[in-house]
């Protein structure tokens, strides 16, 4: 990896987004250029924590100072496509946390910036950067699962009590942690779903987001594979503990997601006796695919005296290893995984599941510029 070039980073929103900043200023690739929130009082007591000099509350001004090569978005959900095309038109390359949109056109207007202007784009998916799929991709990789025969990945989540602009989303439009990995593991696209509502929201969310439905379940068809998936989701009025699961079927191993968070995960193991076909399983960290510098963030770590967010940890350990992609691809000059066609795919697999669902399961056929 070259290390001469630092790239200088703005990192937009700092709820979610305070997490991956110590994380940039410890990677060497990195610079934390400046931070960049609404509110300058809650900026202002990251800033001074983390010393970081430059703070914008205007997203604008972030744009125009030459001094930033990319943007990290962790805006809310309504504001990643928008900022994604204002910093692409900007001449900024850019990290977008999930998803990269909410509509069709949305993905397709960021496609067609970063094909014109050769700029990196990536949507930051946890999902597949954390241990467990990085586990899964190792034991398929290596032949131990055999021929994949079907994926499933579920992620009900009660968003009682979480920020008020949830009650206008759709279950299926914030779908990628559950349409990354299946697609994810085997490097393929969505050709076409159908999707079934199931169940019934109380009347307030049915007229905010307009979809009547608690649960959405969809099964996607891979192009050019004869393997296909089923994801679920969803967001209100239906009991679960919140889980992000994702189940992998082969021939000679299976995966499958534990149903309680914090139990072992377990591994089927074909043409053993009956009773000794599942073992659970304990998942290593792959804290050692990342420079040493910023290894220490694939676990959580506990500084009462740093600071008052999660430092490392979340998600699987899958924080570091997205600052890590995004940085490499820069340096290396090499589009960075996912991609933005790839990013378009597996949102528009949650848009098109919704439109299917809207139809009775009607089969929908995702748009082609994310087929290639
Ligand atoms: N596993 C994951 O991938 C994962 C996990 C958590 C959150 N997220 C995503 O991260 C995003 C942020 O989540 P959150 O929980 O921090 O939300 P939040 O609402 O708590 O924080 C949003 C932040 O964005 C800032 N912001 C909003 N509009 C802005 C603007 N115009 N200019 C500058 N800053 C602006 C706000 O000031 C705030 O700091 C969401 O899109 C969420 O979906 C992803």
């Amino acid at each position: 990896m070259s290390e001469s070039k630092q790239f200088n980073v703005a990192m937009i929103g700092l709820g979610f987004g305070a997490e991956f900043l110590p994380i940039y200023q410890a990677h060497p690739l990195a610079n934390v250029a400046a931070i960049c929130r609404r509110n300058e009082q809650e900026m202002n007591e990251i800033g001074d924590k983390l010393g970081i000099e430059k703070r914008y509350t205007k997203y604008e001004e972030v744009l125009a100072d030459p001094s930033i090569d990319f943007v990290h978005i962790n805006s809310p959900i309504p504001d990643h496509a928008w900022m994604s095309k204002e910093a692409l038109k900007a001449g900024k390359h850019v990290m977008c946390t999930v998803p990269m949109a909410t509509t069709i056109e949305e993905c397709d207007e960021i496609c067609q910036l970063v094909a014109e202007t050769g700029l990196k784009y990536m949507m930051a998916e946890t999902v597949v950067y954390s241990r467990e799929f990085l586990f899964i991709k190792e034991l398929y990789e290596s032949g131990e699962l055999g021929k994949i025969q079907f994926m499933k990945a579920s992620h009900p989540q009660d968003m009682d009590g979480w920020p008020d602009y949830w009650k206008d989303m759709i279950p299926m439009h914030y779908a990628t942690h559950v349409v990354s990995p299946v697609l994810g593991l085997v490097d393929g696209c969505a050709e076409y779903v159908s999707c079934f509502g199931s169940g019934s929201v109380r009347d307030e969310i049915k007229q905010r987001s307009g979809n009547p439905f608690a649960v959405e379940s969809c099964h996607i068809k891979i192009a050019d594979s004869d393997v296909s998936a089923q994801i679920w989701r969803f967001l209100y009025d239906t009991a679960r503990q919140y889980r992000e699961s994702f189940d992998v079927y082969g021939t000679k191993k299976s995966f499958e997601w534990t149903l309680i968070e914090d139990d072992p995960h377990v591994l089927h193991t074909a043409k053993k006796p009956e009773s000794e076909i599942p073992e659970r399983i304990e998942v290593p960290d792959y804290a050692h695919l990342l420079p040493k510098e910023i290894q220490k963030f694939t676990q959580s770590i506990q500084d009462a005296d740093h600071l008052s967010f999660v430092q490392g940890g979340g998600h699987g350990g899958s924080h570091p290893h997205l600052v890590n992609e995004f940085l490499s691809a820069l340096a290396e000059d090499r589009d960075p995984w996912p991609n933005a066609v790839q990013s378009a795919n597996w949102t528009c697999v949650g848009i098109c599941a919704h439109q299917s669902t809207m139809k009775g399961g009607e089969i929908v056929k995702l748009p082609a510029f994310t087929i290639k």
